[in-house]
């Protein structure tokens, strides 16, 4: 399934887009805001897209097959913008965009683990490409993280990065799930055991599910707490984790403002507080000396955007523009 765009029309009227004009897309994804882009800037602006993942440049290829070499594609890390947009010879910049994290075939689609709701390797590694077999900048999956880091360090990343109630517990229950001992060759009785593993996303589903069965004494399948599946948070502090998405961002921010020319604007899109309180704080660091902040407060979904798209309900829009 295609990625909806989010906040679209919020994000390309904030940039104040021209013919002719060179834009950055940070996170190329589906594509859906540098489309929108590349028709703004027409007939001769150009759009540098960035992605990680190697299938969201293939596909995002597809997508902007019309604009031919106007749109440039590039799989990195926008963390190494400045060298990026170096690289490519790609100056002056009149406005660069960011849409954080997942996009929907990565989630539903790639099999690579961002999803508790199908038994898939736990990996969440964005940068690693099934169909290109591309080793990407991250070689940590998320499931070196659950079967090494030690339980107070994964209670600490459920707890600050997922802000999870049971992050304790959970970090506990995956512990214990670790000492348990496996027969390597069945058919031996002497010492050829090893630990036990967790190498699914059904299997930590199930550790986590568990630990919420014995605290709400609950015999229910999924115990539903507060409307979420009970893994949704442990999931997305894993991914965080495992991508260094918050790192990621501290890099790439003051590279962007480096990189605008004068009046040149750009858009950060977060979905969770800690991504926009770094966002946020940045923006203030530098007010009034680097960027004026176009917007004080956040711009959010509209009610229509957020009955046709389920993601657009917790992203947050900040627009700056380069002194
Ligand atoms: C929300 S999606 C972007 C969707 C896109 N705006 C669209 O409309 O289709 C975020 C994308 O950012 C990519 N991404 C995440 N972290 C990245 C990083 N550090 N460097 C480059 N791309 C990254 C993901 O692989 C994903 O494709």
């Amino acid at each position: 399934m295609k990625h909806v765009p989010v906040l679209l029309s919020e994000t390309i009227d904030s940039l104040q887009l021209k013919p002719g004009m060179n834009i950055v897309d940070c996170t190329l994804g589906d594509a859906g805001h540098s489309e929108a882009i590349l028709e703004k800037i027409s007939p001769d602006g150009k759009l540098l897209g960035i992605d990680l993942d190697p299938e969201a440049v293939l596909r995002a290829k597809q997508f902007l097959y019309n604009f031919g070499d106007r749109a440039i594609l590039v799989r990195s890390n926008f963390a190494n913008l400045q060298e990026i947009i170096a690289k490519n010879n790609f100056n002056p910049v009149h406005a660069i965009v960011m849409d954080l994290g997942w996009s929907t075939p990565q989630f539903e689609e790639r099999g690579r683990g961002f999803s508790f709701l199908t038994d898939e390797p736990l990996d969440m590694r964005y940068g690693v490409g099934e169909m290109l077999k591309v080793q990407g900048e991250e070689s940590t999956t998320a499931a070196d993280i659950v079967n090494n880091y030690p339980e107070e360090e994964l209670s600490k990343i459920f707890k600050q990065l997922g802000e999870e109630n049971l992050s304790k517990e959970i970090a506990e229950a995956i512990v214990d799930y670790r000492k348990r001992r496996v027969s390597k060759d069945a058919t031996r009785h002497d010492s050829a055991e090893s630990s036990k593993k967790i190498e699914t996303t059904g299997e930590l589903v199930e550790i986590i599910l568990e630990t919420y069965r014995q605290k709400l004494k609950s015999d229910k399948e999924v115990p539903w707490v507060g409307g979420l599946h009970p893994a949704t948070k442990v999931f997305q502090a894993l991914r965080i984790e495992t991508n260094h998405e918050l790192e990621n961002l501290k890099k790439v921010l003051p590279q962007a403002v480096d990189a605008l020319a004068a009046g040149g604007r750009l858009a950060v899109i977060t979905f969770h507080s800690l991504e926009d309180r770094i966002v946020k704080q940045y923006f203030q660091s530098i007010a009034n000396k680097k960027i004026r902040l176009v917007n004080k407060k956040p711009i959010i979904s509209t009610d229509a955007e957020l009955k046709e798209n389920a993601r657009a309900r917790s992203a947050k829009l900040r627009v700056v523009e380069k002194l």
